[in-house]
């Protein structure tokens, strides 16, 4: 019963700390084999903690017979399963934290299930792009002192950026500098468990796991575009993209094995602004669920002229677009990458 402790733990620090606040900032090198770059960042938390929460997570979230698949072949077919840098970065993190190559797996599949999010990426009148996004997950107490950026050194260039939870190889949040921005919204389905495994086991990717993948790789919009679209990945999703010219912007709405549509920005028709939230842009969101129709409101507010990473931020701080389980606000653009902020929430 260690990990109910540490969530009621968890739950009464979180009411005493009321600011939004950055999380860490750490560097991690690709310079490095992938086994020994996390130790770095490792070391600044509390193993036995993370255990801790790793196991609260199994608890919750994991369904028993996913846990007792996963595991076992995890351990003996890592190197099959995962592709690299993924298959090295875990061997190095179950290494260091000291549990088994196939708890870490099983974690990594836990934070793709259930994330709730909104994604907003508009125009402003000179052609700029912004890009904002909230992570809304159900555990965002236990998540918010795990959440960190990182920005992943080339050659002693920042290559990429992205926002992530200790533990979480993939990203939701990225930054490709001068290039692209990226994040993903879950497109809820049921059945997602024995899907999602289904797949990966078939050695599709993560959702995330492909955003980091596309980051690492695409020269561009356009190619970053075209990889998150046709890439088989594990669930269904929503990847939101803005670029560095005007109309650069783009929300992929995902199915398993390719794309079910694409929605780019058209602001000659007054389409400076898309909202993703987690359901299909040309259906109407549930009442109880709707965060869409206050974030267009605010944004309508806002007014094109007056849209930038501070005006965004303060769009995705309106109720119930931030809510009781929003872990953090990011904003970014693509051409002024010094701007990428995260903050996590304590929004109530
Ligand atoms: C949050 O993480 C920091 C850094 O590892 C740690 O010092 C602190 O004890 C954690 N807070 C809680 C409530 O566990
Ligand atoms: C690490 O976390 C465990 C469990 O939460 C706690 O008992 C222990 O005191 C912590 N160690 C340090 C050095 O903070
Ligand atoms: C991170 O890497 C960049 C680029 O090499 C460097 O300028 C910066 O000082 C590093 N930051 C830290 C905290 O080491
Ligand atoms: C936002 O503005 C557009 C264009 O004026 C309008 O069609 C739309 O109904 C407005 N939406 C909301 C939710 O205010
Ligand atoms: C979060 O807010 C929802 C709806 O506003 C409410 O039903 C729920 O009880 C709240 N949860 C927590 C943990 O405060």
């Amino acid at each position: 019963m260690a990990w109910l402790y540490l969530l009621l733990l968890l739950g009464s620090c979180s009411h005493t700390d009321g600011l939004d606040h950055a999380p860490p900032r750490y560097n991690i090198s690709l310079d490095l084999p992938p086994d020994q770059r996390w130790e770095p960042i490792l070391r600044h938390y509390n193993y036995t903690y993370l255990r801790q929460t790793m196991d609260y997570f199994f608890q919750t979230t994991l369904p028993k017979w996913a846990h007792a698949i996963i595991r076992p072949l995890a351990e003996v077919d890592l190197v099959f399963l995962v592709h690299e840098p993924y298959a090295g970065e875990i061997k190095g993190i179950s290494r260091t934290v000291g549990v088994s190559v196939g708890d870490i797996v099983a974690l990594n599949l836990c934070y793709e299930a259930t994330a709730f999010c909104t994604s907003i990426i508009a125009q402003d009148e000179k052609g700029n792009i912004y890009h904002g996004r909230n992570l809304d997950y159900p555990f965002a107490g236990l998540l918010k002192n795990l959440t960190m950026d990182l920005d992943f050194i080339r050659d002693g260039k920042i290559a990429y950026t992205g926002t992530t939870f200790l533990g979480y190889v993939g990203l939701w949040t990225g930054q490709s500098p001068y290039k692209f921005t990226v994040s993903g919204d879950a497109r809820e389905r049921g059945e997602w468990w024995e899907n999602a495994i289904s797949a990966f086991f078939k050695r599709s990717s993560p959702v995330s796991w492909l955003m980091r993948d596309t980051l690492n790789d695409a020269r561009d919009f356009q190619s970053a575009a075209l990889q998150l679209s046709k890439t088989p990945i594990i669930a269904e999703t929503y990847y939101i993209m803005g670029g560095t010219q005007p109309k650069e912007g783009l929300v992929i709405t995902r199915n398993r094995n390719g794309p079910a549509d694409l929605w780019p920005l058209d602001p000659l028709i007054g389409e400076w602004f898309h909202v993703e939230t987690n359901y299909d842009h040309w259906t109407t969101p549930p009442p109880k669920d709707d965060r869409r129709t206050p974030a267009i409101k605010a944004l309508n507010a806002t007014g094109q002229a007056n849209i930038n990473t501070d005006s965004l931020y303060k769009v995705l701080s309106v109720k119930p677009v931030l809510n009781n389980i929003t872990i953090y606000t990011t904003v970014m653009s693509a051409a002024f990458p010094e701007r990428y902020t995260t903050q996590i929430r304590n929004g109530d």
